[in-house]
């Protein structure tokens, strides 16, 4: 046991004391490699970027090759750098066996160019939408949205992240230097085998709570070490786990600073302990190395309150330890003194405070069906036609004979159906809750505030623009409805655990 674990551990036992859960590891890492910095592209340049879906290898946690999906690399996609005010023009090449859609998570563009499941590039085709760039600096990301195969192809390796710049971040007072100082950190969940084999192999269990891996990998990576100027160090977060919640902490329990949620600054930096991150959100943080020195961030254990353990052994899910109670290392930090220190003290302000919301022109009940499976059948979900749902119905799961299906207010998902209709320029009060668990909800082309969390207080992972929150219990949102979705090409909201998601709990709305 290194000197390092053994501080985690004395850290981990102070923080148990605090009130979290005992600490367990259940596997070895490996000695930190470097983190690997993730290519560039700066569309901003030229006004346009193109990707190219592949097909690759990739030997995760020192284990053999697994088959995986990248974008122009074999797994995962560059960072793409896009300008506030500009039109950029995208190029999509599908070099993949499989149907794939790239869908910007985050970017406030209209429904024809989002990338959704009705923007399918088939094998071998070119997809060109043109992008316009209005909002605000944010750190967005982007992968891959056919229905029915979006959790696999997620997991192999089909995400990148975007970035939205305006150009004024120095004059913010925060740090700029990509790689150096702004540091991008993409976390992704792996299930990696006894022979290193990492294929998504999914069970009935995965499919009712979420595919949970055994190992956090870090830009492709596990347990990396990344070089810190002494100074101030953005870190640009981004869970694109199928299913993970992640309780981020620095081990030793130095504050860190909230800068930016999916949408974008804060008013200010707010100081916090821990961040949670669910699937799909992002988070930019601000962390001085200067004052605390070399550190550990961690994956805290934690308990979500929804039961995952027990739903994996009542369904004869494999009899493994509880994966939401293992705690893992995600990134160690070391101060370097080669590197230039470029921002030393906090900025003070980011943006404006947000504007007080105006009367909300409907109110909706949004309720996220992870109920009918558990009683043993659709308990009274309609289907609307199985055959909508896209899937491989041959090896969709079953549970007693039925399929296992997730919905939102008793529909399940529909490619042909539209769900909801809202006026454009118009914002709408969404109250969200599941009936059993909780779930990361997601609404595209939209941005919301949070304004109620079950009957406690927004936490300051919720306090700025969002558009993905973690309904645990009950969340109620104001959500801003500025760009235009036709019927052929409607915004989706949805459950972005990729798996309920998948199975159904899922719907589609107009803005016009
Ligand atoms: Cu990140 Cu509809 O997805
Ligand atoms: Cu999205
Ligand atoms: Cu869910």
């Amino acid at each position: 046991m290194s000197v390092r674990r053994r501080d985690f551990l004395a850290g981990a036992s102070a923080l148990a004391i605090a009130g979290f859960l005992p600490i367990r590891f259940s596997f070895a890492q490996p000695a930190g490699e470097e983190l690997p910095r993730l290519p560039v592209l700066h569309a901003g340049e030229r006004g346009a970027f193109r990707l190219d879906a592949v097909m690759g290898e990739t030997a995760f946690a020192g284990g053999a090759p697994t088959p995986t999906l990248g974008f122009s690399q074999p797994y995962l996609g560059p960072i793409v750098r896009l300008n506030t005010g500009t039109t950029v023009q995208a190029e999509v090449h599908n070099g993949t066996n499989r149907d794939i859609s790239v869908h910007w998570h985050g970017l406030l563009v209209s429904g024809d160019v989002d990338g959704s499941p009705h923007n399918l590039i088939r094998p071998g085709e070119v997809w060109q939408p043109e992008l316009d760039i209005t909002q605000g600096p944010a750190t967005l990301w982007y992968h891959t949205h056919v229905h029915g195969h979006t959790a696999e192809d997620v997991y192999t390796g089909l995400a990148g992240v975007l970035i939205v710049d305006d150009g004024r971040d120095d004059d913010r007072g925060l740090p700029t230097t990509e790689g150096v100082d702004d540091i991008v950190l993409v976390l992704q969940d792996k299930r990696v085998g006894p022979e290193g084999s990492a294929r998504y192999e999914r069970t009935l269990a995965d499919a009712l709570h979420g595919f949970l891996g055994n190992t956090i990998l870090v830009n492709g990576v596990t347990g990396p070490v990344a070089s810190v100027p002494a100074g101030i160090v953005r870190l640009r977060l981004v869970n694109a786990s199928n299913a993970r919640n992640d309780d981020l902490a620095f081990d030793d329990g130095r504050p860190i600073h909230l800068a930016a949620t999916d949408q974008g600054y804060l008013p200010a930096p707010v100081e916090i302990g821990r961040l949670r991150l669910t699937p799909g959100e992002r988070a930019e943080l601000l962390v001085d190395f200067a004052s605390a020195g070399d550190g550990l961030l961690v994956s805290l254990p934690h308990d979500e309150g929804h039961g995952a353990g027990m739903m994996m052994h009542d369904m004869g899910g494999p009899q493994q330890e509880d994966p939401f109670t293992t705690a893992f290392e995600v990134v160690s930090f070391r101060v370097s003194d080669g590197l230039p220190v470029a921002v030393t003290e906090l900025p003070s302000k980011l943006a404006e405070e947000l504007p007080e919301a105006g009367e909300p022109a409907a109110s909706r009940r949004i309720t996220l069906n992870d109920m009918g499976m558990m009683t043993g059948g659709m308990g009274g979900m309609n289907m609307g036609g199985m055959g909508g749902m896209n899937m491989n119905d041959a090896d969709g799961p079953l549970l007693d004979g039925q399929p296992v299906a997730f919905g939102i207010n008793g529909n399940v998902f529909d490619m042909s159906r539209i769900d909801l209709e809202v006026g454009l320029g118009t914002t709408e009060r969404w109250t969200i809750g599941g009936e059993m668990m909780g779930h990361p909800f997601h609404i595209h082309g939209a941005r919301f505030r949070v304004v109620r969390e079950h009957d406690g207080p927004v936490r300051p992972e919720n306090s700025g623009w969002k558009d993905t929150v973690f309904a645990d219990g009950e969340v109620e949102l104001l959500v801003e409805f500025a760009h235009r979705a036709s019927a052929d090409f409607p915004f989706m909201y949805h459950c972005h655990v990729l798996e309920h998601e998948d199975l159904g709990m899922m719907g589609q709305l107009t803005v016009g």
